[in-house]
């Protein structure tokens, strides 16, 4: 793919408000170079980095990446004990870093499985960047869509039985009040890098109406430049949610 290097071409046409990001590849592009898996880890957090630098950079105001999903906890247990140190430096260090540019940081997945220092970090983190409006950061951490989805319909049986609410009442605004992301827009915009084409569990509910964007660069290299081809496709999309176009259903009025 030719990346292209200006990032003037997508002034002036809607962005998406929401971009998520599977940032799939990190492995591969260290065994290419012949390095263990965790340099790709860490290349790949530069490159979140840069994203992060470029949503706030471009006034988008929402991005959710997948840092870590339920299922990763299969990988083997150096490698997930080296991912979670990994994160556990971004969520002490470089928040403040966060802070300093605007963001506010919010972890979502299942915190359960964590760890208590991990846990403290992150509410920590929350807490010093609850105010911030620039740019809203959700890290997806031991996350899966489908266990959200099962933690929604938990809590709400949970209300049906208490009486709170009757069944009929369970509307998809209700469910989407009982997802970890209640207050965030759905994402307008999914990447996924490391050429595989599917969604991986990732915002199962979130993503029903999201363009798709899938590319075989690897994680670690992903620039801003790649971000920006990334924008300039999506704003070629036409986004109709399930109904005709508008000049369509002209003709079909008329
Ligand atoms: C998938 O690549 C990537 C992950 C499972 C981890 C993603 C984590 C980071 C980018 C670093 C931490 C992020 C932050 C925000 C500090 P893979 O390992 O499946 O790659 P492969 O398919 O090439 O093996």
């Amino acid at each position: 793919m030719p990346a292209p290097t200006s990032i003037t071409d997508v002034e002036n046409v809607p962005l998406p408000r929401h971009v998520a990001i599977i940032m799939d590849g990190n492995g591969r592009w260290a065994r290419a170079r012949g390095l263990p898996r965790i340099a790709g880890h860490r290349r790949g957090a530069e490159a979140a980095k840069e994203a992060i630098r470029f949503c706030a950079s471009r006034n988008i105001p929402y991005l959710t990446i997948y840092a870590f999903s339920s299922e990763n906890w299969k990988r083997p247990d150096t490698e997930v004990s080296e991912l979670m140190q990994l994160l556990s430096f971004y969520l002490g260090e470089q928040v403040k870093d966060l802070h300093r540019e605007g963001v506010c940081l919010r972890i979502i997945g299942d915190r359960s499985r964590l760890g208590a220092t991990i846990a403290q970090k992150i509410e920590e983190a929350e807490a010093l960047t609850r105010g911030n409006t620039r740019l809203h950061l959700n890290v997806a951490l031991s996350y899966g869509g489908r266990q959200e989805i099962g933690g929604a319909v938990r809590q709400l049986a949970e209300r049906v039985r208490n009486g709170e609410i009757a069944p009929e009442q369970i509307t998809e605004a209700t469910i989407h009040d009982a997802l970890y992301t209640a207050d965030i827009p759905d994402p307008d915009l999914l990447i996924r890098t490391g050429g595989e084409q599917r969604i991986s569990n990732f915002l199962l509910w979130q993503m029903a109406y999201t363009e798709l964007y899938f590319t075989d660069t690897l994680w670690p290299d992903f620039t801003s430049a790649h971000f920006t081809y990334a924008l300039q496709e999506y704003q070629q999309r036409e986004r109709r949610y399930g109904s005709i176009r508008e000049h369509a259903a002209g003709e079909a009025a008329a």
